[in-house]
């Protein structure tokens, strides 16, 4: 792996377009222990306090991003389904009977389509193959994603972060995408991660103890360190154990957000509890580099770049919002499509519902009869239909599921074709993936096996991460 060095990352060469023969394929395979340069320079953080603004209208007017979500609240959302309508916020994903419109997602949230450009471009940059995520617009939308890559181009630092609300022991197989994907951009610039493990947020929307949220946070982290990510560039935390560290950004978001605007953002009422409406901000910290003063060394100056799927876009909305009124860089988004449940794409996979979703801890048997009995078919409904019209590849989830797993672009375009055309059968494509989630699961599972609570507290423990990161620009 041609693994860059600190001195390389600031040239203009990093960008330019290698040879196609530098360009290797994903591989799975944790990072090599290249050499790291710890990084110690130490900028003031600049936090220009200012008045929050009066309301919603003006903050959004100023920053072009809608404050509000796809329109409704966490309370509305069933009533707006049952309408028809889509519901797309961080506590629901609700569509209608033609699936998630993720083309009216992107008009109404207002952020960018991930263009082949771009996807190129983040090839040229990391010298390798894109991942099949970006490949097949998976990852779709971001925000300041361009202008990231050319600050990183002429050498500016960024970090990554990323999270996960512990409300159940085991993930399911759409928990992993984004961290997969992390996992991928992590190994493909070279630069640390933050992982948020939000036990409070859990425990103030669901039926759980703090107890209970802070231990499946833990058993969570085994799973997500499951992922491969590198440890000494990586600090997972718990808000529980890290939020007196935060304290001082989580204060200066709650002062420069409104109630009305956190009521816009996210569909707020009288019967919230007081915690919900104050937990946007504890989200939104992470964002900014002065969170982390011992990770980072006290370097302030690092960009932030958030892989999520679509779902957590109203927090950082927010967030970004509020950036430049505290003297703070936006961070940059990257958003995901949702993985879809097994019945089919008006809904994403959920962990509460047992049936719609693989759960990472499932045994080859489950995958077999899940996928068996509930994967929802676009194949005709009789043999002579099938053979005659082809499947409707679109709503065909074992179609759709292998376009996540199968890395072979080659093997999935031939699928395409013949399942497309009907000369193949629902239940053949019904044994590939369930070769390919068998493989993935079972992989999952070894890599898990290997961590133990030591390796979860060496990724939990407040340290310095250890990284590659030019030098900090001196202060003019
Ligand atoms: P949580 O635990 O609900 O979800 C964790 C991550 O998984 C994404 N996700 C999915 N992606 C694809 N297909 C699906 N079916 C699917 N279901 C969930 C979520 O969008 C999320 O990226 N509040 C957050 C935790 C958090 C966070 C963050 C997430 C804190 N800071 C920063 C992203 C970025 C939560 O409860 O996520
Ligand atoms: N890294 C493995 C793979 O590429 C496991 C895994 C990947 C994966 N992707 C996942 C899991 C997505 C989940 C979701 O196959």
């Amino acid at each position: 792996a041609a693994a860059r060095s600190a001195a390389t990352l600031g040239e203009a060469s990093t960008c330019e377009p290698p040879a196609a023969a530098e360009i290797e394929a994903i591989d799975n395979e944790p990072p090599s222990g290249e050499g790291t340069l710890k990084a110690k320079a130490v900028a003031e953080a600049v936090t220009a306090e200012v008045e929050a603004a009066p309301a919603a209208a003006a903050a959004s007017a100023a920053s072009s991003e809608p404050p509000s979500g796809a329109g409704a609240s966490a309370g509305d959302s069933a009533e707006a389904a049952a309408e028809g309508k889509q519901v797309i916020n961080p506590w629901a994903v609700e569509a209608g009977e033609g699936g998630i419109d993720y083309d009216k997602l992107v008009r109404d949230f207002g952020c960018s389509v991930i263009t082949e450009d771009i996807v190129t471009r983040i090839e040229n940059v990391t010298k390798r193959r894109a991942h099949r995520f970006l490949r097949r617009g998976i990852f779709f939308t971001h925000r300041d994603l361009d202008l990231l890559l050319d600050r990183y181009c002429s050498g500016e630092p960024f970090y990554l972060y990323t999270g996960r609300g512990p409300s159940s022991e085991a993930l399911h197989l759409g928990h992993l995408i984004p961290f997969e994907f992390t996992r991928y951009l992590q190994q493909a610039f070279n630069v640390p991660l933050v992982v948020q493990m939000t036990d409070d947020e859990k425990f103030l929307w669901k039926d759980l103890t703090l107890e209970d949220a802070y231990r499946l946070g833990k058993a969570n982290a085994k799973d997500i360190i499951a992922c491969g990510f590198d440890q000494r560039k990586t600090f997972i935390f718990s808000d529980l154990d890290y939020h007196s560290h935060m304290y001082r950004n989580v204060l200066r978001i709650r002062k420069a957000v409104t109630y009305s605007q956190a009521k816009g953002a996210f569909g707020f009422d009288g019967a919230s509890n007081i915690g919900k409406v104050a937990f946007p901000a504890t989200q939104a910290a992470p964002s900014f580099p002065s969170t982390f003063t011992i990770p980072f060394g006290g370097r302030t100056d690092m960009l932030c770049l958030i892989p999520q799927a679509i779902d957590q876009d109203p927090y950082f909305r927010v967030t970004r919002d509020v950036a430049p009124r505290l003297g703070f860089e936006k961070p940059a988004l990257i958003h995901s499509k949702f993985f879809p449940a097994l019945q089919g794409f008006s809904t994403k996979m959920s962990a509460s519902a047992s049936n719609t979703a693989i759960m990472v801890s499932d045994t080859p048997e489950d995958i077999e009869s899940k996928v068996g009995k509930y994967a929802m078919s676009g194949g005709g409904r009789t043999l002579k239909e099938h053979q005659e019209n082809g499947a409707n590849l679109e709503v065909d989830v074992p179609y759709q599921w292998l376009r996540f797993f199968m890395e072979d672009d080659e093997e999935l375009a031939r699928i395409a074709t013949e399942y497309g055309a009907g000369r193949m059968l629902t239940s053949e494509v019904k044994d590939i993936l369930i070769a390919e989630l068998k493989r993935v699961v079972r992989d999952h599972q070894a890599a898990k096996a290997l961590v133990t609570d030591e390796t979860v507290e060496a990724y939990m423990r407040c340290r310095a991460l250890e990284f590659d990161a030019p030098p900090a620009k001196p202060a003019s």
